[in-house]
């Protein structure tokens, strides 16, 4: 367990995304989050198909519907809430999920819930 605060709620627009980075033991790491009211989804900002970064540009991770985590470099769709791939070349995969908590108006991660620290 290793929870970090990772920012104010306020700082994601209600039903959009953004992109952090968290250091952690000299290794960082690049966090999609998605706000959904008052809960946050949070997942690695790696795709499962080749590893690339999904934002097409900073911070800007969702389809134009904003219904979806879309990955910019071959268009892979995913589902916000489970990270799911719904189409696109790694169909079946999913986003790498980072435990998340929201308290007192702020998201806390816990970094150690990834496979890749
Ligand atoms: S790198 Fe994401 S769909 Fe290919």
């Amino acid at each position: 367990m290793n929870r970090t605060r990772l920012c104010a709620l306020a700082q994601i627009t209600d039903g959009d995304s953004a992109g952090f980075q968290v250091a952690d033991q000299g290794v960082r790491h690049d966090l999609i989050v998605v706000r959904r009211g008052g809960a946050a989804f949070v997942y690695r900002n790696s795709c499962p198909h080749i590893g690339a970064p999904l934002d097409f540009a900073p911070g800007r991770f969702l389809n134009l519907d904003k219904t979806h985590i879309l990955c910019s470099t071959h268009g892979a769709m995913f589902r916000i809430e489970d990270g799911l791939c719904i189409s696109g070349p790694c169909l079946g995969d999913s986003l790498e999920r980072v435990a998340a908590t929201v308290e007192d108006e702020a998201v806390f991660v816990d970094i150690s819930s990834t496979a890749g620290s």
